[in-house]
């Protein structure tokens, strides 16, 4: 198989890391979740205590922390901080971080390293349209509201975290709103990219309908 690059977007909730990690365990690919960087970065920005009004302060930070994805667990200055960037504390912030220019800057940079090596299916918010702009496949994933917060709440309890429907719901409407709106590389569908609606499918349904789009596209 040539080298290969699929790109996969959409708002939070709506299954793209579920659904990238069969895809490339299927296709024996690499898969690197962008969001687990922005989250590990918003991580360390938490436990420093930093205003992230201070962009100089955030600039030294994200140019000295080391972000790494290794067999599906994520490293922050090399401690595995896999569980704890999905907690809701992260979610909350992680949004207004993935705002600043010159995080989305460095992290961009480090994921286009990755892709460079290897065939990768990376997901996001801006990968079909900002960062591997020449992926072979583009997917645009979505489903609804109602549907996406559904799955993060059954996520977040199997995990026996404590929240409640109502919040996750305003989670993912926040930062939807906050994806969609910023100014730099906000979340939205490629020119290029095939939009797959989630909603009231199953995993394996979406993963078969999305491995088709690959097998013509690519
Ligand atoms: O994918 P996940 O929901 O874990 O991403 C967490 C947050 O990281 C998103 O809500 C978004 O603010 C940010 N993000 C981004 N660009 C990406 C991936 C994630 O801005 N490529």
């Amino acid at each position: 198989m040539n080298r290969i690059a699929i790109a996969i977007d959409g708002p939070a909730g709506a299954g793209k890391s579920t659904i990238s990690r069969l895809i490339a365990e299927k296709m024996g690919i690499e898969y690197i979740d962008t969001g687990a960087m922005y989250r590990a970065i918003t991580l360390k920005l938490i436990n420093k205590g930093v205003d992230i009004s201070d962009i100089q302060k955030v600039k030294d930070i994200v140019n000295s922390t080391k972000v790494e994805l290794v067999n599906g667990r994520v490293y922050l200055d090399e401690i595995d901080v896999t569980e704890e960037i999905r907690m809701p504390y992260v979610s909350a912030k992680v949004s207004d971080v993935a705002a600043i220019p010159c995080v989305r800057e460095r992290l961009v940079h480090l994921q286009r390293e990755m892709a460079k090596k290897t065939s990768v299916i990376m997901d996001g918010r801006d990968i079909g349209t900002n960062v591997l702009k020449d992926a072979e496949v583009k997917i645009y994933l979505t489903a609804s509201v109602e549907e996406r917060a559904k799955r993060r709440y059954i996520e977040l309890k199997n995990k026996g975290i404590d929240v409640t429907f109502e919040e996750i719901c305003n989670d993912i409407k926040n930062r939807d709103n906050i994806d969609t709106n910023r100014e730099v590389n906000p979340l939205r569908k490629a020119d290029d990219a095939v939009l797959v609606d989630t909603t009231g499918k199953s995993i394996q349904q979406v993963v078969d309908e999305i491995i088709s789009i690959i097998k013509e596209g690519a």
